[in-house]
């Protein structure tokens, strides 16, 4: 059974499958609803009921209380409609050539990185451009409707060749294949470009941008643009890993950082070992960021990586001075079971 789905203030409508979510439903209408996570979680994917019914078939989202139900809040990443709704949700403004589409690929080169990331770059048709803002995802398509989401690491001005960074997840059932399957000339699936991750480019306010892991993946799409494009404004990133040898592209970074003057770069580890012998900043990235900045106040930031890192930064920027609307953030969370 299918329902209608009226967006409010702009009138866009869509249909919604029972099973379906409503997040799902806009985005394959080609709506740019905001999401991030797609798990519940961080909250990106709120809205406001109008009119009409929800359900959670998996029990309430971590991300909202039964008191903000009531008031007529809604995830829409994991609500379920019972009936025809009303909701206040603003679609994304985003340049009209980008566009929600499914897509083959090839294959094109499978490399190892470091010991438990995989560069894959992914051919596309020729015939109509991939279109893509940086920062944006993709998902990738697998058997019995499964999708798992990934970063685009390169960026938009090369549309025909799509580069991702995978790090290995024990039992992951995409990572595994993709570390012991994949290979160079396999076809892939994919839909995209996804999510509200992107580089606003006229702020003109410093950027602070800050990667946990494979959150790398997207701002390294953001800073190829900016190096293609011509920043206009100074760029920190703080990238975040473990131990050294989890800087997977720490050398291709500094290598940029030393040929641009707006771009400064601070690795930052979290469990470096005496062997390691590392003498740069230790810790947490995020409070990394939070010594170094008394207010944030002037800056906006872009932060990508794993969700207990964007919960800590949702919780902890804006109470340094970080104003709303300038925190742009990717939180990669795991696929809830049924996707
Ligand atoms: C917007 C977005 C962008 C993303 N971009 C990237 C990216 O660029 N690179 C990248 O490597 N990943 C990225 N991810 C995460 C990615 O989508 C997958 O969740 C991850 O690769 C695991 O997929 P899988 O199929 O191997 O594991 P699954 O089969 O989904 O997971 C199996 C089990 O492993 C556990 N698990 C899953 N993921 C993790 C984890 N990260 N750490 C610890 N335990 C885990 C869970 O318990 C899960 O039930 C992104 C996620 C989102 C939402
Ligand atoms: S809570 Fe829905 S996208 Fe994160």
């Amino acid at each position: 059974m299918t329902h209608r789905v009226r967006l409010q203030p702009g009138g866009e409508t869509f249909e919604v499958l029972d099973e379906e979510s409503v997040l799902a439903a806009g985005l394959r209408a080609g709506l740019h609803l905001p999401h991030s996570c797609r798990g519940g979680s961080c909250g990106a994917c709120e809205a406001r009921v109008l009119r009409g019914e929800l359900r959670y078939p998996n029990g309430l989202p971590p991300g909202i209380t039964a008191d903000e139900v009531a008031a007529g809040r809604a995830l829409l990443c994991q609500a379920r409609a019972c009936s025809d709704l009303e909701l206040e949700a603003r679609a994304l403004e985003v340049p009209e050539e980008v566009r929600i589409r499914r897509l083959p690929c090839r294959v094109e080169k499978h490399e190892r990185l470091c010991h438990d990331v995989v560069r894959m770059a992914v051919k596309l048709p020729a015939l109509d451009p991939f279109v893509f803002l940086p920062g944006q995802y993709v998902d990738f398509l697998l058997h019995g409707g499964r999708r798992r989401s990934y970063s685009i690491a390169s960026p938009p001005h090369q549309p025909e060749r799509l580069e991702f960074h995978v790090r290995r997840v024990a039992g992951g059932e995409f990572t595994t294949q993709v570390f012991e399957e994949i290979d160079a000339r396999s076809l892939l699936r994919l839909e995209g470009p996804l999510g509200g991750f992107w580089l606003r480019e006229d702020s003109g306010r410093p950027l602070v941008m800050v990667a946990g892991g494979t959150g790398f993946a997207p701002i390294k799409s953001m800073l190829a643009h900016l190096r293609h494009a011509g920043a206009v404004q100074p760029v920190r990133l703080y990238w975040g890993v473990r131990r050294p040898r989890d800087l997977y592209e720490g050398d291709l970074v500094a290598q940029w950082a030393a040929e641009h003057d707006w771009l400064e770069f601070i690795p930052v580890m979290s469990e470096a070992l005496p062997e390691d012998a590392w003498t740069g900043r230790t810790g947490w990235v995020h409070q990394a960021v939070l010594e170094d900045y008394p207010s944030l106040a002037g800056v906006d930031v872009y932060a990508a990586g794993p969700p207990p890192m964007i919960a800590v930064i949702q919780e902890l920027f804006p109470a340094r001075g970080l104003p709303q609307g300038r925190l742009f953030f990717d939180s990669f969370e795991f696929s809830s079971p049924a996707d």
